[in-house]
């Protein structure tokens, strides 16, 4: 049985700006100091704004601090005439380990699609990045259609074209349980999780699917995280609004099974 390092990754969405975000980091750190987390235990993930990022990663590699960063999306196209866009070799050159694709707030508010998440997934894999691949069904889906068949058919189209040997992240994300307070059971999440992990099979083979880490997301605070981390297919969370509370984070990061 491939052992997966759990994954606790916060999602900073359009919040702390790059001095907020130097305060936020020192605290967190020394929150967590006498804490597990750097080694196969757990892994902490912070995902700033873009304008974070360089003082973040100064800052980490100044004070030898054991998290990972990651940007919030990329570009699909690797330089030129894109104004406003961001592309994944800027991120690798800032140390970014990690990338944030397809979003239910990008898939909303930015239309993207599948087949846009699916460049995306390609333009992280070709700088070194390792993609960290949302999927989710709204509440009109749910009804429709039940919790798994939206998000299975996302990641078929996210993984299309992928090599097996490709490091990537899946994230779990209910459109509906997102900053709604009202968490998926982890019942719901491990059935939604387990089926994810047969897409990871299927698209991309046994080993893959037994080493990638399928997150879940919604609502994940202190008091939750134990749940669901119980659960064999969920390797860990995507945390946005408890991301922000140094306290309630770094319990998040401390969690129990
Ligand atoms: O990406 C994490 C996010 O969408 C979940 O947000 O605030 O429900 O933890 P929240």
């Amino acid at each position: 049985v491939a052992t997966r390092t759990p994954f606790i990754a916060g999602n900073w969405k359009m919040n702390l700006d790059h001095l907020q975000a130097i305060a936020f980091v020192q605290k967190l750190h020394w929150s967590l100091k006498d804490a597990k987390h750097g080694d196969d235990s757990v892994e902490v993930g912070l995902f700033p704004p873009f304008t974070d990022l360089r003082t973040v990663q100064t800052l980490l590699d100044a004070d030898k601090i054991p998290f990972a960063l990651g940007g919030q999306d990329l570009s699909t196209k690797d330089s030129g005439a894109y104004t406003g866009e961001i592309s994944g070799a800027f991120l690798a050159k800032l140390a970014c380990r990690y990338v944030i694709i397809g979003h239910s707030e990008r898939r909303e508010y930015h239309a993207e699609s599948d087949e846009v998440v699916a460049e995306k997934v390609k333009a992280a894999l070709r700088h070194g990045l390792v993609p960290v691949i949302c999927v989710g069904e709204t509440s009109e889906d749910l009804e429709k259609f039940g919790a798994s068949a939206v998000p299975v058919g996302q990641l078929q189209v996210a993984l299309d074209g992928v090599a097996s040997s490709a490091d990537i992240v899946v994230a779990y994300e209910p459109v509906w349980a997102i900053g709604s307070g009202q968490a998926a059971t982890p019942e719901q999440a491990q059935d939604v999780c387990a089926k994810l992990r047969d897409v990871i099979a299927d698209k991309l083979g046994a080993d893959a699917a037994a080493r990638t880490r399928v997150l879940y997301g919604g609502s994940v605070k202190a008091a939750n995280i134990a749940s669901f981390m119980r659960e064999p297919d969920v390797d860990g969370a995507l945390v946005g609004g408890a991301s922000l509370v140094v306290d309630e984070f770094s319990a998040i990061v401390r969690f129990q099974k």
